[in-house]
């Protein structure tokens, strides 16, 4: 296994290429699903979770491969309808296989996801909204199977503005010929991109990025032709990962847009953001940052993926600063790990309280999940001495590159076997 050694307290300057987008990527790669037609994705990020799509989508009966650049899919034979728990459990998006393969096969069977370190993370929300457009669900050895003889479009309100569960029922009502209208829809720019997707392949898709989609599915999809779009949590990590080193830093093939939240908490923290149409650039004031309390909450508001890296940048404030968790009940495991580096957090119920210190040192250090890896990427980075980082699998599941990426900008980063 790979270990991450970091020599930090340097300040990072030049510029960062951000990849395309991980969690926007996912559903467009399950959406290949609804049609027996060669599809095309450009600016797929090489990622283990775009691995691991690959494998669910051959073992499924599609063929992958790479063209020109291009993540490219392709139909030579016969659908499988299920995904075993040996691909779901690698990763937990497989069970977005559900809504194309339930629409076009009309019988689907997914290994139940389980909990993971950052919650239960429960898959209720999509099967109850399955349900309402007529599916019928039983369980069976872990699975869920799903079966649509009697399945139709309709309308069917989202008890929480779930992510994966709006992925899902708009790629199921892709498939169902005429209007199925969702309310509460999930509002991440991910779920724009889906819709953007999808109307590509000739469905009518409106509302998208609102509480309320309203879908017109045809019977034939045509080929899926999409370009993804940036990855919005990877660009706001090197964000921080410039803000908490100092430094000045720009980031090229990224959208502010959808960062507004980050922003302004990065500016009132004293640090400087310049946007242009497609690049951000974030400016230190040296020093340590004012302190700014967040709360996480579904978008447009603070990112729960950019939350334990704000933590690393919040570690050293100048006083104290309060981080709430809304969206996921365990997502504070690299709070300990910061401990570890001199940081000083407490943490009660769904909120952790920052007591900012003068100096991270550097430490062994381990990532429990994605982010909180790329939280312990900014705490060494900004850490005086040397860090080792463990378990860098979870970094790699959503970060291209990374050592490669954060050395271009001055970090003394390097990889080695561990
Ligand atoms: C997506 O997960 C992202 N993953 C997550 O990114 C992200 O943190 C999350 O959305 C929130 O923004 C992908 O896009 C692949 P949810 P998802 O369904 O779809 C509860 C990362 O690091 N819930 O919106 O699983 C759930 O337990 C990952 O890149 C139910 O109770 O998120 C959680 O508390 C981590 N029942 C909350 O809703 C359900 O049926 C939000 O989950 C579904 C969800």
């Amino acid at each position: 296994m790979d270990n991450f050694v970091i020599h930090g307290g340097k300040k990072l300057g030049g510029e960062v290429r951000i990849s395309g987008s991980k969690n926007a990527a996912l559903p467009i790669l399950a959406a290949a699903l609804l049609t027996r037609e060669r599809c095309v994705i450009r600016n797929v990020p090489d990622l283990r979770d775009i691995k691991s799509t690959f494998d669910l989508l051959n073992h499924l009966g599609k063929k992958c491969f790479f063209e020109a650049g291009a993540f490219t899919v392709t139909e030579p034979g016969r659908l499988k309808h299920d995904a075993p728990y040996e691909l779901v459990r690698r990763m937990r998006a497989s069970v977005l296989a559900a809504g194309p393969l339930l629409a076009r096969l009309k019988k689907v069977r997914v290994s139940m996801p389980g909990g993971c370190s950052i919650g239960v993370r429960p898959i209720d929300i999509h099967i109850e909204a399955f349900k309402k457009l007529g599916a019928e669900s039983c369980y069976e050895k872990g699975d869920i199977v799903l079966t649509g003889a009697k399945l139709k479009p309709g309308r069917l309100r989202f008890r929480f503005p779930s992510v994966g569960a709006t992925e899902n029922l708009m790629m199921c009502a892709a498939l169902l010929e005429g209007r199925t209208t969702l309310e509460n829809c999930a509002r991440e720019p991910e779920i724009e991109d889906l819709a953007a997707a999808l109307r590509s392949m000739g469905v009518e898709v409106e509302g998208a990025g609102g509480p309320r989609i309203v879908i017109r599915g045809q019977s034939k999809l045509r080929a899926l032709r999409h370009t993804v779009i940036p990855d919005r949590i990877e660009t706001g990590t090197y964000m921080l990962a410039a803000a908490a080193a100092g430094g000045r830093v720009k980031l090229t093939a990224a959208d502010p847009k959808p960062l507004g939240a980050l922003i302004k908490a990065l500016e009132r923290s004293g640090t400087k953001v310049t946007c242009g149409r497609d690049s951000i650039t974030v400016e230190s004031a040296g020093g340590r940052p004012r302190p700014v309390n967040v709360s996480t909450a579904p978008h447009p508001g603070f990112p729960t993926d950019l939350q334990a890296p704000w933590m690393s940048y919040m570690a050293r404030c100048r006083g104290n600063a309060s981080v709430q968790e809304n969206i996921f009940e365990n997502r504070f495991m690299h709070a300990a790990e910061l401990l570890r580096m001199g940081a000083s957090v407490y943490i009660s119920g769904n909120k952790a309280y920052v007591h900012g210190v003068e100096e991270l040192n550097g430490a062994p250090i381990m990532a429990s999940d994605i982010r909180a890896g790329a939280a312990l990427l900014v705490a060494a980075g900004a850490a005086k001495g040397r860090s080792v980082i463990r378990r860098t699998y979870h970094v790699d599941r959503g970060y291209e590159r990374v050592e490669e990426k954060l050395r271009a900008l001055g970090m003394k980063i390097e990889r080695v076997k561990g």
